[in-house]
């Protein structure tokens, strides 16, 4: 479906309220289902992605109540208390489900088939069957990707594993694995990447050790369901609104307890170098996560240079980075971001390619990032956002700041934010 975004002709004022976080949201309820009394998960992210985890858990035993749009009680059987599931579980476009629980499922010995649709059937999931396989795990797939079945097992045992890349994917696939093997699993990060599932399992009482770089997990007897877990409001979500308010003139809002776990604020420094007016108040922890109300007032903004030393905590935010980019006096370099091309689409062809259709020769593909030219006139087009939420949310604001935009493929921002569109037309 086609959907123009119309330039913005005020500035963005007031406060604003943005769906829970979606990370969190996943793990919240993967977590809950594995307790054995009740969890009320309070501002769950109701989305596609989101959606996808909460439908598998059920299917896997779990119990699923919706008690409002945001809000559901979860009910598991206990840690040792999956089912089998008697149907294929569809992952839909969600990497975080299908990585994620192929660990759990590896290690709680579930037989199990998982699809997913076209995006999800071209990601590598190499990265997760070849540590689950070293750890006992019996996967079957179709050379690295999709359909994949997780087989019987004779158990897992733990393994010291150090990752090829920064992902939180994968190292949580591993300390949920970790949780049922006999013996512990460490796993060493090459660099940050989130720890939501390190803290949500330590609040659930899994015994977990932290160190620079690595973590590591003791198999468990049972987790301790919390009775109540708030999901923070999402920093990816916010980030839109945040560099909005920065390029659009005569902006000052106030985003809402956002999540501002130290391994997602990347965007919040990367903005601030660029001579954003970013500041945040009310700093408190709910739940083992900071958030805080931030404040974005219109600033001007230089170009700057970043890569690996950031990159695990603001990857999913490079779409909107290069927006500010936009805006920006001079140019700005995104290095070591080729993680970017396996996402739910290649996110640096995208940029690319859609981004130059509204201002020719404004991104500058490289091999693992890209380079942006600010300040070109940029004119209204139509443009592609791949299927992708991130492409498509990052086209609007692009738009909006600008002369307008037609999106191709606008639905897909369902999969993490479905109120996007009315919330930016409240502008
Ligand atoms: C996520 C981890 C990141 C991120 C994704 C969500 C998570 O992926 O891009 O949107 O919830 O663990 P990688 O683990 O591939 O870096």
């Amino acid at each position: 479906m086609n959907k123009i975004v119309n330039k913005v002709k005020n500035g963005l004022m007031g406060e604003l309220n943005f769906p829970g976080d979606k990370s969190v949201s996943h793990r919240s309820v993967m977590l809950s289902a594995l307790g054995a009394s009740p969890v009320r998960i309070v501002n769950f992210l109701n989305a596609e992605d989101t959606l996808s985890t909460a439908k598998i858990m059920g299917q896997l035993g779990a119990k699923i109540e919706f008690v409002g749009d945001t809000e559901l009680i979860v009910t598991g059987n206990g840690l040792h208390g999956l089912n089998a599931p008697t149907a294929i579980l569809d992952a839909g476009n969600s990497g975080t489900t299908l990585r994620l629980l192929m660990g759990l499922l590896s290690g709680a010995n579930i037989a199990a088939e998982f699809t997913g649709d076209a995006s999800l059937s071209k990601r590598p999931m190499k990265r997760i069957i070849t540590p689950l396989s070293t750890m006992g795990a019996n996967i079957e797939s179709t050379d690295g990707k999709l359909p994949i079945r997780i087989k019987k097992s004779e158990g897992l045992k733990g393994v010291t594993y150090e990752m090829p890349m920064a992902s939180a994917q994968l190292k949580s696939a591993l300390l949920l694995a970790g949780l049922f093997a006999n013996g512990k699993t460490t796993v060493i990060e090459p660099a940050v990447s989130r720890d939501h599932t390190e803290r949500m399992l330590a609040a659930f009482g899994a015994s977990i050790l932290r160190g620079e770089n690595s973590v590591t997990i003791e198999p468990a007897k049972e987790l301790i369901a919390p009775e109540n877990i708030l999901v923070p409001s999402d920093i990816s979500s916010a980030a839109y609104f945040m560099v909005a308010a920065l390029i659009i003139p005569n902006s000052d809002v106030i985003l809402k307890d956002i999540g501002v776990n130290p391994t997602r604020t990347g965007i919040i420094d990367v903005l601030k170098k660029m001579g954003g007016n970013i500041e945040l108040n009310n700093k408190r922890t709910v739940c083992g996560e900071e958030i805080a109300d931030i404040r974005v007032r219109s600033s001007k903004l230089s170009g700057v240079t970043f890569g690996k030393e950031i990159m695990g905590r603001l990857i999913d935010e490079i779409p909107i980075i290069a927006v500010a980019a936009a805006f920006a006096d001079g140019k700005t370099v995104v290095k070591d971001a080729g993680e970017l091309r396996v996402k739910e689409t290649d996110r640096i062809k995208a940029i690319a390619t859609s981004f130059n259709k509204l201002a020719k020769g404004m991104i500058e593909e490289t091999e693992n990032g890209f380079v942006v030219t600010g300040k070109l006139p940029i004119n209204f087009a139509a443009a592609d956002s791949f299927n992708d939420h991130r492409i498509a949310m990052s086209l609007a604001i692009l738009g909006a700041a600008a002369k307008g935009v037609e999106i191709e493929n606008s639905e897909s921002v369902n999969i993490s934010y479905p109120g996007f569109y009315d919330t930016l037309e409240k502008f």
